[in-house]
């Protein structure tokens, strides 16, 4: 019989150790009896980026990275894509199973119950320059938020967590299409209660002066799936900066303010507005060959490819490009299509990809669709943090109540000087 533990033999000292195996892991708390004298701190392992270190035990999302699978609760993304609105992915993702129809038409009206904002919301707004970035105002904004729900802060109330996470993805998108309407100098257009949440979503952008706002059908549901798409994908580093400023027992809305702002980063939810930057400066598929060879030359990365799990291709990268020709039907074709498809083909084909296992993520595609649907690239990381709203919340409120967790403080190997004398001020150099 095979025993579940791993031998560990230190060579410093000749002791040996048996350390538990659970789910393919050690637990790091387990090495700290691994000592040379009795008054040493003990062994510790050394992960910068926790390249591979789980932090938590999660039943949300599941992803292999290998075979490039990624899963809601155990719903395979296919499927939901295909199958479910965006608020029912939403309850599954936060509840944990899919809901009834009475469940999802009681959490669509808690939803719209909560769509508007506090009207000074919308002062704060205007104290933003007229180009600011759209990112930077909706993290605003949110850590705003906690203000206006001082009983946020109660984290372990059930009732009230329910409550700020149904405001949260609720208020979420008005926030972002406020900042969008700022910078375009348009008056604030306020939420259509009788149009679903991507539709919503969409009279709130582009409403002019009509009285009512008519989304066209098949980008409400583009834009439906590719939030169903973006709604959680487990320990990123958006999450992770979740579950560590919620660990301090902090509000939600201050929490996920710098869950937001560590998404804005161009390596994270950032990539999507990059991409569509490099496309623009590859500028034509003739010059795709050059551009990939610098590169592979160290210059810069490609944007919209490689992923730190998944060493296959993206799962939603694949449905987004079958969403992107629906989409191009009703706006007209994305010249820079062309270009990211020739891009793709390239360093699919080349070696230095080939082996490093680098392949389109999900930000590479979606890029090129909110363009077509009018959106100016700022607007892209926003776009990704609208449904990751959901993911943000449902990970906050799992790692509240998993009682192994504790306010998230990791260790470090000090590399600086050892204890040295006061230079006084006229002394030093
Ligand atoms: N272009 C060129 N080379 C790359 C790229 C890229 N996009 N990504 C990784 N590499 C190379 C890297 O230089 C390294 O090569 P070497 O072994 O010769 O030093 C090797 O591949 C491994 O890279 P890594 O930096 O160790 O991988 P990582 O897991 O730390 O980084 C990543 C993952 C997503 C940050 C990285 O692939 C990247 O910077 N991609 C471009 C930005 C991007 O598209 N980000 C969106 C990610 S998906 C959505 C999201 O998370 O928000």
């Amino acid at each position: 019989m095979t025993q579940e533990t791993l031998t560990v033999t230190d060579n410093r000292t000749g002791r040996t150790y048996e350390l538990p195996i659970t789910d393919d892991t050690i637990r790091a708390m387990d090495l700290r009896q691994i000592k040379v004298h009795e008054d040493d701190f003990g062994m510790m392992s050394y992960d910068p980026a926790f390249k591979n270190t789980a932090s938590t035990r999660s039943a949300i999302t599941y992803i292999d990275g290998e075979k490039g699978i990624l899963r809601y609760r155990g719903y395979p993304i296919q499927d939901l894509a295909q199958n479910c609105t965006f608020l029912e992915v939403a309850y599954l993702i936060i509840d944990g199973e899919l809901p009834t129809q009475a469940q999802l038409e009681e959490y669509e009206g808690y939803i719209k119950r909560h769509i508007l904002l506090h009207e000074n919301i919308k002062q704060l707004l205007d104290g933003f320059r007229y180009n600011a970035h759209p990112m930077g105002m909706l993290i605003s904004m949110i850590a705003a938020l906690s203000t206006f729900y001082p009983e946020a802060r109660l984290v372990d109330d059930f009732e009230l967590r329910q409550l700020q996470m149904t405001r949260l993805v609720a208020k979420v998108p008005t926030l972002a299409a406020f900042a969008y309407r700022h910078v375009k100098g348009f008056p604030y257009a306020y939420p259509d209660p009788d149009l679903s949440y991507a539709g919503n979503f969409l009279n709130m952008m582009f409403r002019r002066a009509e009285p009512n706002y008519v989304p066209n059908p098949v980008l409400e549901r583009a834009l439906d799936v590719l939030f169903i798409l973006h709604a959680d994908h487990e320990q990123n580093c958006g999450t992770n900066a979740m579950r560590a400023i919620g660990s301090s027992r902090v509000d939600p809305y201050s929490a996920m303010a710098g869950a937001a702002a560590a998404l804005y980063g161009p390596l994270h939810g950032g990539a999507n507005e990059a991409v569509l930057r490099m496309l623009e400066e590859i500028g034509s598929m003739e010059e795709v060959p050059s551009y990939v060879e610098r590169v592979k030359a160290g210059e810069f990365r490609l944007m919209g490819f490689g992923h730190r799990v998944y060493k296959n291709y993206d799962p939603r990268a694949k449905i987004i490009k079958q969403i992107a020709d629906e989409v191009f039907e009703v706006t007209g074709h994305n010249p820079l299509l062309d270009i990211a498809l020739e891009l793709e083909r390239i360093a699919l084909e080349d070696e230095y990809f080939v082996s490093r296992k680098l392949y389109p993520n999900v930000d590479f595609y979606s890029g090129i669709i909110y363009q077509a649907m009018g959106l100016p690239k700022t607007m892209f990381p926003v776009m990704f943090a609208i449904p990751r709203t959901v993911g943000w919340l449902a990970q906050w409120a799992e790692m509240l109540t998993d009682s192994e967790q504790a306010i998230a403080r990791p260790r470090q190997v000090y590399t600086g000087y050892g204890e040295r004398d006061y230079i006084p001020m006229d002394q030093r150099d």
